[in-house]
This record gives C-alpha cells, sequence and structure tokens, in this order.
C-alpha cells in the first residue's frame, strides 16, 4: 500500500519564553530594591546629619518594587509611585503590593500619572532610577522636570538621578549576563552622536532556546553627568553630589581579556574627584535641595 502515513501532531508545552513573566524577569535581572532603600538612607544621612528619610516619592515606578521595599524597611514610612502605564502597575498592584498588603496599610500610594504633573505631596527623598528620564530629549523638558521635582522636595530633601555612561554607552553593542535559569540581554541597538539619542532593548534567552526579544524598549536621550549638575543649579538645587559605582573586587591579574567585570553595587562619593573613564559606569546624580 502507497501513501502517506497520517500525520501525527506532536504537542509541545509552551516554551519557557512563553511561560515567563517579563515584568518578575525585570525585576530579578535589573532592580536591587533593598540596596538602593540602603543607599538612599545612607546618603540622607551623611549629608542631612544623620536624619532618616522618612517619605520616598518613586518617579517612573513602573511595578513600584522599590516603593514597597521602602515602606517595608521601616513601619513608619510612607512612599508614592507615579508612572503613566497603567498594566504596569497593575502587576505592582498584584504582585508587589497585594501580598504585603496588612504590612503596608495605607502607606503606599500609587498614581497613574505623568511625572510632569504637579503634586501636593512633599517627599525627603525622591529618585528616578534605571534611566528613566532619558525619555526627556529635550533640555527644556528635562529641566521642567528637575524643576518640578525639585518643587516636590521637603526643605531638605534630595532627589536620586541615576544614569549610565562610559566608552561603550555611545556604541551599538549588546551584553549579556547571566541570571540563573535565563540570560539577560542589554541590546544598545542605536546610538546618534549628533543627538545622543539612544534606542536600547532588554532580550531574555532560555535554556530551552526560546527567546523574549524585545521583552522592554527604550527610546532615550543618554544625558550626561556635566549636563545634569548644570541643569540641577540651573533650577535651583543647592548642590550637586556624584557617587560611582564601585566594580566588583577582583584579582587583576586573574582577569581575562574581555572578561566582565561587574559592579558591586557599593557607590562612591566622588563629587569634585578626577575618575578614570570606564567602558561602562552607573552613577547616581544626587540634587541637593
Ligand atoms: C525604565 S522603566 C523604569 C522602571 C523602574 N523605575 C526601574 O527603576 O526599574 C520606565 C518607566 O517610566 C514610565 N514613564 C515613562 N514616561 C513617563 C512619564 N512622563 N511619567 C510617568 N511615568 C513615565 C514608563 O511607563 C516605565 O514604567
Amino acid at each position: 500500500m502507497g501513501g502517506k502515513s497520517p500525520g501525527r501532531r506532536i504537542k509541545r508545552g509552551p516554551t519557557l519564553a512563553e511561560r515567563a513573566d517579563r515584568h518578575r524577569l525585570y525585576q530579578d535581572s535589573v532592580q536591587c530594591p533593598e540596596e538602593d532603600v540602603t543607599f538612599y538612607t545612607s546618603v540622607f544621612g551623611k549629608l542631612r546629619g544623620g536624619r532618616r528619610p522618612m517619605i520616598l516619592r518613586e518617579d517612573f515606578c513602573g511595578t513600584a518594587n522599590l516603593a514597597v521595599q521602602w515602606c517595608l524597611s521601616d513601619p513608619k514610612r510612607r512612599a508614592i509611585g507615579i508612572d503613566l502605564d497603567e498594566p504596569t502597575l497593575a502587576w505592582g498592584r498584584e504582585h508587589n503590593i497585594r501580598p504585603h498588603a496588612r504590612k503596608l496599610g495605607n502607606r503606599l500610594k500609587l498614581y497613574r500619572a505623568n511625572v510632569l504633573d504637579p503634586r501636593r505631596e512633599k517627599a525627603d527623598v525622591t529618585c528616578a532610577c534605571n534611566f528613566s528620564f532619558c525619555i526627556f530629549k529635550e533640555r527644556a523638558d528635562l529641566k521642567r522636570y528637575l524643576k518640578l521635582a525639585k518643587e516636590g522636595l521637603k526643605q531638605n530633601g534630595l532627589l536620586f538621578l541615576e544614569i549610565y555612561g562610559g566608552s561603550e554607552a555611545i556604541i551599538a553593542t549588546e551584553e549579556d549576563r547571566e541570571c540563573g535559569r535565563y540570560e539577560y540581554v542589554w541590546d544598545q541597538h542605536s546610538y546618534n552622536p549628533i543627538t545622543n539619542e539612544t534606542v536600547c532593548h532588554i532580550h531574555y534567552r532560555f535554556r530551552d532556546g526560546s527567546t523574549l526579544e524585545r521583552a522592554f524598549t527604550y527610546d532615550w536621550r543618554l544625558w550626561s553627568i556635566p549636563e545634569l549638575r548644570d541643569l540641577l543649579l540651573e533650577v535651583g538645587f543647592s548642590d550637586v553630589r556624584v557617587f560611582w559605582e564601585q566594580l566588583e573586587d577582583t584579582d587583576d591579574d586573574q582577569v581575562e581579556e574581555g572578561e566582565m567585570i561587574y559592579g558591586s553595587g557599593e557607590y562612591e562619593d566622588v563629587t569634585g574627584k578626577e575618575v578614570e573613564q570606564q567602558e561602562s559606569f552607573l552613577v547616581y546624580v544626587v540634587g541637593v535641595r
């Protein structure tokens, strides 16, 4: 008998990429909110005579992971989180806030709003993490944001702006990092030296060969430290300090050509100092009200 045997459909389960939750991946691979809380508290204490900051405003808060950790770090602490994207905020309410609802009480407020909308609540610390303010591409827009951020701070408040840079920040390049069961990929897709505009993506690659391409995409202007400093002073901050992330301790002789050295999560106050250029660096530029 000729003819083909009947085709058999092989039922396969969903791939790891299909089963993944991009917000969970982002939180686990990008954020360290406990370290951020410790860092802000320590800088505030040093610059403000040992005082402890109690109210945090997390601008561009996304899933509000940091705002939640802030409140959990002290039963008297309060936070507000502001983000434009309702689905992201909803994920944060479900996965970050609900499990701690009793502890948090009414100490955490999330607003679906533009960070450019004026707000009445004043904070001890305002932060814009993971370069989020780079969404503002015009100097006038960033200046407006910084002015509003200053007005939203209490008299002794501090504004923490997280920014990256370095000789590899201004080229198209891809960097990957093992994160346990998957690989995190930072894809600097394009960079335009005329405008300093850059488009970056985050991808996730899994052990079964599946990938979550462009899980997140950012279209930014990469601001430099001196540009931020000038703007902060222009809008009336009394001082600007720069905190530079230290590299992991390595035995220099053991580091092989091309091997990555990662940041340690520890920051040094380098204000007024000279620092050697790195291929990539992370800093906090802090506006002192
Ligand atoms: C890079 S994510 C940062 C998430 C989180 N803050 C972090 O550090 O990982 C940027 C966030 O900014 C939000 N966003 C962009 N423009 C905004 C604006 N004008 N006002 C409020 N949120 C904004 C986006 O919805 C997104 O959730």
